[in-house]
């Protein structure tokens, strides 16, 4: 009887502890010197003409009743600052094809109107434009990326661009600029040849678009103002592979900057499905589409490798994000949707897989800033909101510029209805001043997921953890309570003989710091 009773005490014991070992996940990193940095424009905006993105949105001119700088609200600015955003780019989008510069400088009386043909076929009065624009990157302490119109403007219009915002000395178009009231160039850096050429750029094939490109990239000078004009291609949609290989083939290393990447966690174009009201096997989906970020990053980059062995051309995810119906009564042209903590999720996991990939993705823009799709803030009249999306940036703004540390991880599955994701995502980097900072992500939707960490190996011996979590996957900021998702202090980690056991709670993001 003893024996038997001993040998179900060993087996029951040996069991419970090879399950306990299954259920903690190893995060093992390395703290090496020789890593990419995390270059701090993956941390980029996006703000297009599109529904109440910058009209009613960014800009409500210098009449209105809300607090703000020459027509910009100053609340928006604020956040925007809070979230050390490192770059923004305008004026799209589709919209940039049909955009005409000219028609935005001046005295606003006297500037002609546009119809926003893809964006709710509204007439814009071209009040805001480049000086609004280059302006409000000052006061936000960001870089401006300007996309160039390739599709329905002209080398000769889109070169005059360059010159007026860059030329220092006397020319034409600099002349212009200061009689318009600014005598110093703006020294911007980042220009963007057409958008989604492939599509509402113009409907190029990439042999077309490619000799394009030459052409007006020929045109685009740098004027030594700069230090390298940094000229980005219109870039492959998702997983358009022929895309990015034929750009890379026929555009010669120098000519180029970047090559942009475009990419929407989309359930299914025709039925997107509704941002706030899902079911678990939707945010599975959705989930499903936000991941393949990391299969489209490795194969754009290893053609990308081909052809620059030397990364020298940077992948530029100039628009990601997650798309949805538009809020119900709302213009279907705005694509003004909520965010939840749905949307939390995806961001946390896509920055997690632009920080693994800093090698060779160096800009990226979230679509988009205010008000439009994955949006940051949210603004309703005198309202404004932060979404969950804004503090899953914030958290992260830590890897700006810091080094990569690469890491390995063996996820648990997150499984659903027969199929599976990995449930963990996380990256690594270390900062100026030797702080650690570790992001992880749990998308699964109901189970938490225990991680370890060897902290010796890692050299450090505090933590402290910030969380984003909430009870519901559907749970959002509301006009009425704008402050129902918020990052809190993170306590769920022990620390025993120099590892770091942590819990990560179903569908949270964290933030840990190490010294
Ligand atoms: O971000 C909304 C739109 O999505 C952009 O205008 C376009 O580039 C993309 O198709």
């Amino acid at each position: 009887m003893k024996k038997a009773l001993l040998i179900l005490f060993i087996f029951t014991f040996c069991n419970q502890t090879s399950f306990a070992q299954k259920e903690i996940t190893l995060l093992s990193i390395k703290n090496t010197a020789n890593t990419p940095t995390i270059n701090k424009n993956i941390y980029g905006h996006f703000a297009e003409h599109l529904g109440r993105s910058i009209y009613g949105g960014f800009f409500v001119g210098d009449t209105s009743k809300i607090p703000n700088t020459n027509g910009v609200r100053n609340d928006i600015v604020d956040a925007l600052k809070k979230l050390k955003i490192p770059n923004l780019r305008w004026p799209g989008g589709c919209f940039a094809d049909t955009y005409h510069w000219k028609d935005g400088i001046g005295p606003k009386e006297n500037r002609p109107t546009i119809v926003n043909q893809w964006w709710g076929g509204v007439t814009e009065d071209n009040s805001f434009g480049t000086h609004d624009f280059l302006n409000l990157c000052e006061l936000l302490e960001t870089e401006p990326y300007l996309a160039g119109n390739m599709g329905s403007g002209t080398v000769q219009e889109l070169a005059d661009w360059v010159q007026y915002v860059n030329f220092g000395g006397k020319s034409p178009m600099s002349d212009l600029r200061i009689k318009n009231g600014r005598k110093e160039p703006w020294k911007v850096k980042m220009w963007g040849v057409g958008n989604e050429a492939w599509g509402c750029g113009g409907n190029m094939t990439a042999d077309y678009y490619a000799g394009e490109y030459r052409k007006y990239a020929t045109f685009m000078s740098d004027w030594e103002n700069t230090g390298g004009l940094m000229r980005i291609a219109s870039g492959a949609n998702s997983a358009d592979y022929n895309w990015t290989e034929t750009l890379m083939k026929n555009i010669p290393g120098n000519m180029i900057g970047g090559v942009a990447l475009h990419h929407y966690s989309v359930i299914d174009w025709a039925k997107k499905g509704d941002a706030v009201d899902f079911t678990e096997d939707l945010y599975f989906k959705t989930m499903q589409q936000a991941l393949k970020m990391e299969e489209l990053v490795t194969k754009h980059s290893a053609i990308m490798d081909k052809y620059d062995p030397n990364k020298k051309i940077a992948l530029v995810v100039d628009e990601w994000g997650g798309w949805y119906d538009v809020e119900k009564g709302s213009n279907p042209g705005f694509l003004y949707q909520q965010n939840t903590m749905r949307d939390a999720v995806l961001a946390g996991a896509t920055l997690d897989i632009f920080n693994n990939h800093a090698d060779r993705v160096r800009v990226a823009n979230l679509a988009q800033c205010v008000n439009v799709l994955q949006a940051v803030i949210l603004t309703d009249e005198t309202k404004m909101l932060l979404t969950p999306t804004y503090h899953v940036m914030q958290m992260y703004s830590v890897h700006q510029d810091a080094k990569l540390l690469p890491i390995s991880i063996k996820s648990p599955l997150y499984t659903h209805n027969g199929e599976s994701l990995p449930a963990l995502s996380a990256s690594v980097s270390k900062d100026k001043n030797g702080l650690i900072h570790i992001s992880l992500v749990n998308i699964d939707a109901k189970k938490e997921h225990k991680i370890e960490i060897d902290m010796q190996e890692l050299g450090i011996k505090n933590v402290t953890g910030t969380i984003l979590a909430s009870s519901k996957l559907q749970d959002h900021n509301s006009f009425d309570n704008p402050t129902k998702i918020q990052p809190t202090t993170f306590k769920g980690f022990e620390i025993k003989k120099g590892k770091l056991v942590i819990t990560v709670p179903p569908f949270s993001v964290i933030m840990l710091e190490g010294k």
